[in-house]
């Protein structure tokens, strides 16, 4: 039953990252969505490895799912804040995707980045364990991911 979860979940990370909207032009941005951005893709090139894995779509390799799990719990690390600047919501900049609200729940929202460092470090507890443990890992780490989306990223 969680496993079943779990790849439900891993699914539907991969469904999330295989709709990322890259077409506008990354040099018009501000700097700090283009950072921002640049993050998130960094985030769903390392979640690509493992999801891939948790589908059964790339071999199971456990250098390959420990290299990206420890990436995602560097990069969810990271003092973000200076990407998140006011002004830069997607009301405001053509291009964007962030709503205005994550602007007014910035508590909520530090919680929810938090939160991902949790399971991508969890992950990394566990990426070189076999496919199982990686399979359980995923569901909670592309949940982190998806209840920030859905609160705070405009749908497309
Ligand atoms: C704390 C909130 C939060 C978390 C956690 C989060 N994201 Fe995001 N993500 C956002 C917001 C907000 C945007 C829209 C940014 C913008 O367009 O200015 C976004 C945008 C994206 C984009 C689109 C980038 C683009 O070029 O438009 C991708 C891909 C993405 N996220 C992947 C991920 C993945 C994969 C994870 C988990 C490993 C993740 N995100 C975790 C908030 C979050």
């Amino acid at each position: 039953m969680v496993l079943t979860k779990s790849l439900t979940l891993g699914l539907a990370a991969a469904a999330l990252m295989a709709t990322s909207d890259i077409a506008v032009s990354q040099t018009d941005l501000p700097p700090a969505v283009s950072a921002r951005k640049a993050q998130m893709h960094l985030y769903a090139f390392n979640l690509a490895t493992l999801g891939g894995m948790a589908q059964e779509k790339i071999a199971y390799d456990a250098d390959a799912a420990s290299a990206a799990a420890g990436n995602l719990a560097k990069l969810s690390s990271l003092d973000a804040s200076a990407m998140w600047v006011p002004g830069t919501d997607a009301a405001t900049v053509a291009g964007s995707r962030a709503l205005p609200a994550l602007w007014d729940n910035m508590d909520d929202v530090i919680t929810k980045a938090v939160a991902l460092n949790e399971a991508a470090t969890e992950m990394n507890a566990v990426a070189a364990d076999g496919l199982d443990a990686l399979k359980a890992a995923m569901g909670p780490l592309g949940a982190a991911c998806g209840a920030c989306h859905k609160a705070y990223r405009e749908p497309e």
